[in-house]
């Protein structure tokens, strides 16, 4: 053979041979648009939030003072005693007792000399973040004894420089009343301190020393961190399930959460030890406090800012049963009930109602509108099913439209969730509340978990999960259990929840925030220090999924068969017959691209180009870190898809895509003249 000939005919071959090796490799996936199978429940994808990690206070309440009322174990800890210029004095504390239960102690602070100062300082948590040139607002309960003292206040870096302008507040008098004054930060600091510094002879006794930015989220006193709260409004999640978590349960009953001593004013809620100050040894935070600033009526109000439905989780007369499994007895867990009971009336009660009133005086006379409530947070076994009974007897009885959470244990099998989910599915209960902290591997293997649930029994609540990784050797950074590879696999398995939209019809990651140098648990959907924030790869799976949520589900088949790992390969699809969109969800776990091909049938009109948002990264273990939080970040491009029927896309290795596409559907089909079978266009 001639040697050009030779050349020609191997260009050829070579083609040829790549484009049908290139052919025989796409994966045809054919999206049933016209066969919506179930719809997709409003608020399908929500957010966890429990105080955890730092996660309320010291993280999205955005109070910066620790132990603002002396109520920790140690009245001082996070205060240092402080006195320049000549002066002098000390501070005593006082615990009033009954004459106030809720927040007992205050500070007695006698300043002796006629100069200089006496003061204490702030530490924050962990330092509190103070951000050049805003408005910070100090306010204190005080009053007056014999002298007349005044109190000056500033910020201070973390090597002791001033960083604020100075305010003063006087004039105080003999009764007990709140004073404010605002600061301007003069630079920006992760680990500033605040000092509090008395001045002129005499006694002045106070309480709630706070301090709190201006700017906080939605510009609310007693408000929650911007930064932090923007991410979770940008998740768009459909309900806000609180306060937990374990943190419902205590890890005893005394230091159970109860509903009631967080609302009303700031300063009457009293303050509890957090449970996780002491779970873990390894991690232990002596200084972790549950001031409750953040209560009830701030969740119902975050909830309804970012346009969530609330659900509560109560306790149900069970402390952990991982700690001491304390129960309360079945005749006396009528309080329990009531406090139940209640809540639905604080939510949705009018305000001539005792607890409708309260939230009126809250400053939300309109109802929250609370649908559903969670019984128990992780609880198992017959003396959960016992209890439960007696709650969804009294609950049904009084509030038949409201639904109710119910547990399925601690683990996604074996024999406490057999057990409760058989005896649940009996009771008919509302929403079973599965949870799974398991490995990437276990996320992608069920991903077709719920293909062949019962249809017809009980919903499922997916209320925590997350996949777990073993810890990267020599990982520095608390985010490194964020790895890409988790969220890579919660993608894949989220294809199977949604696509059984009607039997999961609520899911939500967990935990969801954490700071990085007080976390007890990881992995977290965002990490925070006391300036900045970082979304995880494992947030923005969450983001993808919850932003293009759709109303209906319709089939994504490969040869037929719906796409749970064949090939790594995962998929569901939705559209939003609101806005006419068609939104496919492409999970590729594999090392390798992979070419597919999105087979839209002849019945569908494609009447724009679309959007392709794909969310990848190099390397397993990649992360998302406060130093660049951008890593692993989606990215969106438009796609020629005006007037197809097929849309190609090469999938990259490891990668989650989101295809998004704007239709409409050709009339049925009729016989033209031809006597053929074509759809017709509008
Ligand atoms: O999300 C962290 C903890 O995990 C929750 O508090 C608990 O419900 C579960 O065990």
């Amino acid at each position: 053979m001639p040697f050009v000939k030779k050349i020609t005919f191997s260009v050829v071959f070579c083609a040829f041979l790549s484009h049908a090796v290139f052919a025989q490799d796409v994966k045809q996936i054919s999206i049933l648009v016209d066969k919506p199978t179930v719809k997709v429940s409003p608020n399908m994808w929500g957010i966890f939030f429990e105080d955890i990690n730092f996660s309320a206070d010291g993280g999205l309440y955005a109070e910066l003072v620790k132990n603002r009322s002396f109520e920790f174990l140690k009245p001082l800890m996070g205060w240092k005693e402080v006195k320049g210029e000549g002066g002098s004095g000390n501070i005593l504390i006082i615990n009033r007792g009954k004459e106030n239960e809720n927040n007992p102690r205050f500070g007695r602070v006698k300043v002796k000399s006629a100069s200089g100062y006496y003061g204490l300082e702030n530490e924050g948590f962990r330092g509190m973040g103070i951000e050049k040139g805003k408005t910070y607002n100090f306010s204190v309960l005080a009053r007056k004894g014999e002298g007349a003292t005044k109190i000056k206040i500033h910020l201070l870096s973390a090597d002791g420089k001033v960083i604020s302008d100075e305010a003063t507040l006087q004039g105080f008098t003999a009764q007990w009343a709140k004073y404010s004054v605002s600061l301007t930060a003069t630079a920006t600091e992760a680990k500033a301190h605040f000092a509090v510094l008395f001045e002129g002879a005499g006694v002045l006794d106070v309480d709630m020393l706070s301090l709190f930015p201006k700017d906080t989220w939605k510009g609310r006193t007693n408000g929650l961190r911007s930064d932090l709260a923007q991410l979770l409004a940008d998740l768009k999640p459909g309900f806000v399930r609180f306060p937990g978590g374990c943190i419902v349960e205590g890890r005893d009953l005394a230091n159970r959460y109860q509903w009631k001593k967080t609302v009303g004013k700031v300063e009457d809620r009293e303050l509890i030890i957090n449970r996780w100050n002491t779970e873990f040894a390894y991690r232990s935070a002596p200084d972790y406090f549950q001031s409750y600033g953040l209560g009830f009526f701030e969740y119902f109000q975050l909830a309804e800012d970012i346009g969530a439905e609330p659900l509560p989780i109560l306790n149900c007369g069970m402390a952990c049963q991982y700690n001491t499994s304390e129960v309360a007895p079945l005749d006396q867990l009528n309080p329990f009930i009531q406090d139940a009971l209640d809540l639905v009336e604080f939510a949705n009660g009018p305000v001539t109602t005792k607890w409708g009133k309260l939230r009126a005086a809250m400053g939300h006379p309109k109802p929250f509108n609370l649908k559903m409530m969670g019984v128990g947070n992780e609880q198992w076994d017959v003396q959960y099913l016992d209890r439960y009974k007696l709650f969804a007897k009294a609950l049904n009885a009084k509030y038949p439209e409201l639904k109710l959470v119910t547990s399925s244990g601690p683990s996604p099998s074996g024999d406490k969730f057999d057990y409760l989910q058989k005896e649940l599915r009996e009771q008919k209960a509302n929403f079973l509340d599965e949870h799974y902290y398991q490995s990437p591997d276990w996320f992608m293997q069920n991903a077709s978990r719920y293909d062949n649930y019962d249809r017809k029994s009980s919903k499922i609540f997916a209320g925590e999960y997350a996949a777990h990784i073993k810890e990267p050797k020599g990982a520095k950074e608390s985010e490194a259990m964020n790895a890409w590879v988790s969220a890579l696999a919660e993608a894949a398995f989220m294809t199977g929840l949604e696509r059984n939209a009607d039997v999961v019809q609520m899911a939500s990651y967990a935990p969801l925030l954490a700071h990085v140098e007080a976390w007890q648990w990881r992995p977290d959907l965002i990490w925070f220090d006391n300036l900045r924030s970082v979304a995880t790869p494992n947030y923005y799976v969450q983001k993808l999924f919850a932003n293009n949520k759709g109303t209906d589900v319709v089939p994504a088949l490969m040869d037929g068969k719906i796409l749970a790992g064949k090939d790594s390969l995962y998929s569901s699809a939705v559209i939003d017959k609101k806005s006419g969109q068609l939104l496919v969800k492409l999970v590729n776990t594999s090392a390798k691209e992979m070419p597919v091909k999105l087979n839209l049938g002849d019945l569908v009109l494609v009447t724009s180009n679309g959007s392709w948002t794909e969310l990848t990264s190099a390397n397993s273990l990649d992360i998302n870190t406060l130093d660049e939080p951008k890593k692993i970040y989606p990215v969106t491009k438009d796609i020629n898809t005006f007037h197809k029927t097929t849309v190609p896309v090469v999938l990259k290795a490891r990668s989650v895509n989101v295809i998004s596409l704007a239709y409409s559907m050709l009339e049925p089909l009729k016989t033209n003249s031809n006597g053929e079978n074509k759809p017709v266009k509008p």
